[in-house]
């Protein structure tokens, strides 16, 4: 694993806010064609990890390469250019909007023509239009979407939503998906549709995730490797098998979790 270079590296990023550190010095790697999980108490910093590679947070210092590139040199709208699309913790779709105009929308950096270009090169316009659709076609039939195609986003069940998301999420073609607890809030048959999804996504759509997730069963399951933070900082990473059995990661968890919380 060590031989090839990883997809994503973090390396000694450090945020504050105002003075207050939420993370400190964190550093993991995520290899192409793996699922990591990234877990750790509320307030731990996975979702600010995540807002440092997407670029929503700009880290005081520290340095993240996607695919060997630097990404902090990149602004924010141009990395879903570079491979990289996310979810959001809080569901963040066009509520007003279709879901397939939502998945539609998840692709507009492929989109290449613009309005004058599509009245000059009306042909090429429609081709892509064509292309366009029918990818999207794709993720819709992947996620089971299709009696929900044409219906507005924002009055779908919680648990679609959370489906469409990633369905937009992954209309982007990327090579690294970030997502930011999928699972939450969903029932038992929704959470193992989604486990489901996303090995698929890995396996079959050839995409890397890095997961947060506070579904412990889930994460043991699904997960090549995990990190875990605690207070900001890594605690331990390694295989499933590794973490639970880590003593650390254990007393960390013991305060607020029972004994069953890696679901094993
Ligand atoms: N925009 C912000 N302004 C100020 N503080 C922030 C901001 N974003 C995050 N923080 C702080 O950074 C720390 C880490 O928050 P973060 O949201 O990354 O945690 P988390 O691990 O995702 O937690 P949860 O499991 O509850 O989602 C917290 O103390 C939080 O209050
Ligand atoms: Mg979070």
């Amino acid at each position: 694993m060590a031989l090839t270079t990883p997809l994503l590296e973090v390396k000694g990023v450090t945020l504050t806010f105002k003075g207050i550190a939420a993370l400190t010095d964190v550093a993991f790697s995520v290899e192409k064609g793996r699922i990591v999980s990234l877990i750790g108490p509320n307030g731990a910093g996975k979702t600010s990890i995540l807002n440092c590679i997407s670029g929503r947070y700009t880290p005081d210092c520290g340095e993240i390469y996607l695919d060997g590139k630097n990404l902090l040199a990149v602004p924010a709208h141009k990395r879903t250019g570079m491979g990289l699309s996310r979810t959001f913790q809080n569901i963040a779709l066009f509520k007003g909007l279709s879901v397939l105009d939502n998945l539609m929308v998840g692709r507009h950096h492929l989109i290449r023509y613009g309005i004058l270009s599509s009245i000059a090169y009306f042909g090429r316009a429609m081709n892509d239009e064509a292309e366009h659709r029918r990818r999207v076609e794709d993720v819709i039939d992947f996620l089971g979407l299709s009696p929900y195609r044409h219906q507005a986003a924002g009055h779908l069940p919680y648990g679609v939503q959370k489906r469409v998301e990633l369905g937009r999420a992954l209309a982007a073609e990327p090579k690294l998906i970030l997502l930011d607890e999928p699972m939450a809030g969903m029932n038992l048959e929704e959470t193992e549709d989604m486990a489901r999804y996303i090995l698929d996504i890995c396996e079959e759509w050839g995409a890397t995730v890095l997961l947060i997730e506070h579904d412990m069963g889930v994460v043991m399951d699904i997960s090549d490797k995990i990190v875990v933070l605690d207070f900001g900082s890594v605690l331990a990473q390694g295989r499933p098998d590794e973490i639970s059995a880590n003593q650390d990661v254990v007393a960390a968890y013991l305060g607020t979790e029972d004994a069953t919380f890696f679901g094993r």
